[in-house]
Formats: structure tokens, C-alpha cells, sequence
């Protein structure tokens, strides 16, 4: 898929925004493990810290897979794999939940956040989603 280059730099330029902040997936974290009792209990034995600096590097593989930079592509995969049926079981359905609640939190961080921008991180986000809902059964 050929992402659009205005997309790409307006994602690029809110992710660098959202990164940058310390608070940023802290929050995230904090809003999704409380959003449903399911996540709650996938993350009652995680390392949170150790969590959001896996979480702080996948967005930005996800940013360079949709570019095909084969490292990313690989990197994805396994990430997928991690989460399929038969490791971490992570229902498709949570996915949704995920970049809802993603959203939400770029919306309280970026401060110039609008609907270019939203739209931005569910085109680049959703990319990623399909392919890890896609290898949920394998
Ligand atoms: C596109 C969305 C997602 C991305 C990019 C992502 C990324 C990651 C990464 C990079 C890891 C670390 C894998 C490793 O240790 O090798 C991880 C672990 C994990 N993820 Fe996700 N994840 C996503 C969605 C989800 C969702 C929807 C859930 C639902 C609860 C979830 C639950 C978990 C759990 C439970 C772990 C393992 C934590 C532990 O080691 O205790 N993830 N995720």
C-alpha cells in the first residue's frame, strides 16, 4: 500500500510531539489497562517501564512497515506472532478498544492535534492492526 506523503509527515510530526512527552504512554497505559477487566488482566504481571519502551519502539516500527523497510516488516510479524491466539491471545476485538483509547490519548498530548492528525494515526495505527489481527489464528 503507497501511504500519502502529507499523512505520513502529519503522523510523523504528532508522533515525534507524543514521544517526546513523558507522559504520553503512561497515560495511555494507565486509560487502557482500566478501559476493560480482559487487558487489566493481560497486564497484571507486566513490567509496565519495560512495556511502554516496547510500545515507544513499535510505533515507529509501524511507521517504517508501512514504508516496506523489511526490519519493520520482520519486527511486526513477530510482534504479531507474540500476540496470537496461541501465546498471548489477544482478541481482534481488543484492538479496537487499543486505538481508541490511543486516540483519546494523542488528543490530551498533542497540543496541535486536529482532524488531519486523528486521521493520520488511525491510517498509520490501522495499518498495523490488520496485520496483527490477521495473524491471530496461526
Ligand atoms: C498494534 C497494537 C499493539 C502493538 C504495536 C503492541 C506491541 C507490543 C509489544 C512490542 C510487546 C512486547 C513483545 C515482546 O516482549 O516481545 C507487547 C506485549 C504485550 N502486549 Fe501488545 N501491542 C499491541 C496491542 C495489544 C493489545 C490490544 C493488547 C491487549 C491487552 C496487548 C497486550 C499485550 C500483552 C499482555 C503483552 C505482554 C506483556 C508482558 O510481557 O507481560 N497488546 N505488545
Amino acid at each position: 500500500m503507497k501511504f500519502d506523503e502529507l499523512l505520513m509527515d502529519t503522523f510523523n510530526e504528532s508522533l515525534e510531539r507524543c514521544q517526546t512527552d513523558p507522559h504520553f504512554l503512561t497515560l495511555f497505559y494507565k486509560k487502557f489497562v482500566i478501559s476493560n477487566p480482559e487487558v487489566q488482566e493481560k497486564f497484571s504481571n507486566t513490567d509496565m517501564e519495560y512495556q511502554k519502551m516496547m510500545l515507544h519502539a513499535s510505533l515507529y516500527m509501524i511507521m517504517l512497515a508501512t514504508r516496506n523497510n523489511d526490519a519493520a516488516e520482520a519486527y511486526l510479524d513477530r510482534v504479531a506472532k507474540r500476540h496470537s491466539k496461541s501465546a498471548l491471545d489477544i482478541r481482534p476485538e481488543l484492538y479496537d478498544l487499543w486505538l481508541e483509547t490511543l486516540i483519546e490519548t494523542v488528543k490530551e498530548i498533542d497540543s496541535i492535534f486536529n482532524d488531519d492528525v486523528e486521521n493520520a494515526w488511525r491510517t498509520v495505527m490501522t495499518f498495523g492492526i490488520d496485520y496483527m489481527k490477521s495473524k491471530y489464528d496461526d
